[in-house]
């Protein structure tokens, strides 16, 4: 009871900060339709020296509309249009008839009424005999000097791990890692998709929390000595994961391709190559090349959103398996 009580707080502040995050980022994920000359000319400069953020383009004619609702009517309503109005109507319509339902169904059997979900995980057990296994994996308990907060740090990052993961599959959908498209991507997943500010906004501080989680992480577990026997290779495996998680923020660094991306990846490959003997080897790999283009930009793409990736599941899977194995050490 207790539990689902804490699982509901958790989710309640999630879908606050979820929808804090999307009503802040939405004006700037919508083309306003004023012509940039007009905002120009109230602000009395020159339609070029607009900032980026107020130059969104006006909507484009319905017929060329992407989004659906516009398609539908032919006309931009906000969020209030026909079909979300048919969608919140048949959605309320679906709870009531599905409320008549159940309430009929309980008076004429007199049996406690069994929710569609554990029905339905009854009917897939009986077939894979998942749930005794998943049970003795999810009911271990934990001990209690480990609901301590600093014993929270590797779970937040695993976390905004998995925030990323979904924010950032959001993202390539629209983004493009061609030097001639990248920014111009960019500035249209900030200006014209839909929550589109709002979810590069969410990685973008979500990897900013990663890497300081990770590090708050790593210092609590040397400062309670638990990288020694018998978990050095929990904290060989956790090195590897700092590794990966700067990696990602390297090559996510570069994927906007404006002039910070461009010469923060110039400043830190040459770093890398300022490395004895294996220097110019590092410097040519992560470029590409000696210099940094089009290659680098594919080349980090595909880092950070397929080899990356891939790598640091297989090493979560084996850090997790050995917390398991080993338990959480305990308090000096
Ligand atoms: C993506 C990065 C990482 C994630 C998601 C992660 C996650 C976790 C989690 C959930 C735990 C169990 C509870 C806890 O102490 O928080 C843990 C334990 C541990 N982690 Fe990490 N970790 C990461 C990176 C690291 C790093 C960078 C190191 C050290 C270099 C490290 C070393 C360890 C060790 C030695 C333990 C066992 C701690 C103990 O038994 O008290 N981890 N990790």
């Amino acid at each position: 009871m207790r539990f689902r009580r804490h699982a509901l707080v958790v989710f309640l502040i999630i879908a606050l900060f979820l929808f804090t995050a999307a009503v802040l980022g939405t004006p700037r994920a919508h083309a306003d339709g004023i012509p940039q000359a007009v905002k120009a000319e109230a602000l009395g400069v020159d339609p070029g020296e607009l900032p980026i953020l107020i130059q969104a383009a006006p909507p484009p004619p319905p017929e060329q509309d992407t989004c659906m609702h516009c398609h539908l009517t032919g006309s931009i309503e906000n969020m209030w249009t026909p079909l979300w109005r048919w969608l919140a109507a048949g959605a309320g319509g679906l709870v009531f008839a599905f409320g008549a339902y159940r309430t009929g169904s309980t008076w004429i059997q007199r049996r406690r009424w069994k929710p569609i979900w554990a029905r339905a995980l009854e009917w897939i057990d009986d077939r894979f005999d998942i749930v005794e296994p998943a049970r003795k994996v999810l009911e271990k308990p934990v001990p209690l000097f480990a609901t301590r907060w600093m014993y929270c740090l590797g779970g937040i990052t695993f976390t905004l791990f998995v925030i990323q993961a979904i924010t950032g599959s959001l993202l390539v959908f629209y983004y493009k890692p061609t030097p001639e498209a990248a920014y111009e991507s960019i500035l249209f997943i900030e200006n014209e998709v839909r929550f589109g500010a709002a979810i590069r906004a969410i990685h973008h501080w979500s990897a900013n929390g990663m890497v300081v989680m990770v590090v708050a992480h790593m210092v609590r577990v040397f400062i309670h000595g638990a990288f020694k026997a018998p978990r050095e290779l929990n904290w060989v495996s956790g090195v590897l994961l700092l590794i990966l998680t700067f990696s990602f923020g390297l090559t996510g660094y570069l994927l906007p391709w404006d002039q910070r991306a461009y010469w923060a990846t110039t400043v830190a490959s040459e770093i890398a190559g300022a490395i004895p003997q294996i220097g110019d080897l590092v410097l040519v790999f992560l470029r590409g090349g000696w210099d940094v283009t089009a290659v680098t930009l594919s080349r980090f793409y595909a880092l950070h959103v397929i080899a990356l990736p891939v790598f640091i599941l297989i090493l979560l899977g084996a850090h997790f398996l050995m917390v398991r194995r080993q338990g959480v050490k305990e308090p000096l």
